[in-house]
C-alpha cells in the first residue's frame, strides 16, 4: 500500500473540509436538517429502555409517510396532466419507501411483551389510530370512511387538511379518467362523481382494465399504471399484515390504546381492497 505523509493526509482532510463547508452563508448540516428539533424530541414518559425504540419507530414511520403523501400528490397531479412517466417514477419511489416501513416491523419485533407492558399504561389513549398522515395516505388511495374524520374534531388545522383530501380525487379516480381519455368506454358518471364517496367498483372500469391487459402493446402506459397501483396496494397490505402480526406478538388480543378491539380490528381492515377491478382482473384474464 502506498505510504502517505502526514502532510498528504492533512491536505486531503482540508480539501474534504472545503467541500463540506460549502454551505450557503455558513449554514451547518444540523441547521439545514433542523436536527435540534428532530433529535431532541424523543420524549420518554417512562424510564424504560425500550420506550426509545417505540418512539423512534413511530417517528421514522411518520417521516416516511410524509414522503409517501408528497409523492402520491405529485403522482395524482401528473396522471391528471397525462404525464405518465414522471408519475411512474414517483409511484416507484412510494413502493421503495413501503419496503422500508415493512422492514421496520423487524426492528420493533425485538421488543418483547414484558418490555412493552412496562410502559404501555403511560401511553394513555394515544394510538397510531390517530395518525392523520396514515389517513391522508388512505384517502389518496380512495379509502374514505366518514367516522375517521370524527377522531380529529378537536384539531382544526388537521381536520381542514383531512377534509380537503377527503373530497379530492384519489389516485384510482384519476386513473379511471386516464382510461376514459385513452378512448376506453368508461361510465360517464364516474368521471365527475362525488369523490368523497368510497368507490365501490364498476363494470365499465373492469372491462376497460381487461382491454388494457389484453392489449398491452397498445396501452403500455395504462398497463404500467395498473401494475404500479397493484404494487402499492400489495405493499400496503403487507404493512398492515406485519402491523397486525407484530401487535399480536406483543399484546396478543388485548384491546388497543385507541379503544378498538385490537388485533381483530386490524385483521378486519385487511379485507378492504383499494383497486378492486385490478385484483378481479387476475381471475378473469
Ligand atoms: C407495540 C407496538 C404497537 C402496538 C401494540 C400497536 C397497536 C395498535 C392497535 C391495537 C391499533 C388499533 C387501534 C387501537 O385500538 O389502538 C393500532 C392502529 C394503528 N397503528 Fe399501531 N401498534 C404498534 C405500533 C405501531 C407503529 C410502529 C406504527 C407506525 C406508525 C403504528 C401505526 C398504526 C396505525 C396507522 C394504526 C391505524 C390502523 C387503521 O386504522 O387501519 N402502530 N395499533
Amino acid at each position: 500500500m502506498e505510504k502517505r505523509s502526514i502532510s498528504d493526509l492533512q491536505q486531503k482532510l482540508n480539501s474534504e473540509k472545503d467541500i463540506h463547508t460549502d454551505f450557503r452563508e455558513d449554514m451547518t448540516y444540523g441547521e439545514y436538517l433542523s436536527l435540534d428539533a428532530i433529535l431532541n424530541n424523543q420524549n420518554r414518559l417512562s424510564n424504560h429502555h425500550d420506550e426509545m425504540l417505540f418512539i423512534i419507530i413511530h417517528q421514522v414511520s411518520e417521516l416516511w409517510m410524509k414522503l409517501i403523501i408528497h409523492e402520491m400528490q405529485g403522482a395524482i397531479q401528473a396522471i391528471e396532466r397525462g404525464e405518465m412517466q414522471p408519475a411512474f417514477k414517483m409511484l416507484a419511489r412510494v413502493s421503495k419507501i413501503q419496503m422500508q416501513i415493512i422492514q421496520a416491523w423487524d426492528v420493533l419485533a425485538t421488543m418483547t411483551p414484558a418490555e412493552y407492558l412496562q410502559f404501555r399504561d403511560d401511553l394513555g389513549k394515544a394510538s397510531g389510530f390517530q395518525s392523520y398522515q396514515y389517513r391522508l395516505i388512505e384517502f389518496s388511495l380512495g379509502y374514505k370512511t366518514p367516522h375517521i374524520l370524527k377522531i380529529y374534531e378537536k384539531e382544526k388545522d388537521v381536520l381542514a387538511r383531512l377534509k380537503e383530501a377527503y373530497s379530492a380525487p384519489s389516485i384510482y379516480d384519476v386513473s379511471i379518467k386516464a382510461l376514459a381519455k385513452a378512448g376506453l368506454p368508461v361510465n360517464e358518471a364516474l368521471l365527475n362523481r362525488d369523490f368523497s364517496v368510497v368507490y365501490s367498483g364498476d363494470d365499465s372500469v373492469a372491462a376497460a382494465w381487461k382491454t388494457v391487459y389484453e392489449n398491452t402493446d397498445k396501452y403500455w402506459d395504462l398497463y404500467q399504471l395498473g401494475e404500479k397501483l397493484v404494487d402499492i396496494e400489495d405493499s400496503l397490505q403487507q404493512w398492515r399484515f406485519r402491523h397486525m402480526k407484530t401487535v399480536e406478538r406483543i399484546i396478543g388480543f388485548k384491546v388497543g390504546t385507541g379503544g378498538s378491539s385490537g388485533v381483530n380490528y386490524l385483521r378486519q381492515v385487511l379485507d378492504h381492497r383499494f383497486f378492486p377491478e385490478l385484483w378481479d382482473l387476475r381471475t378473469v384474464l
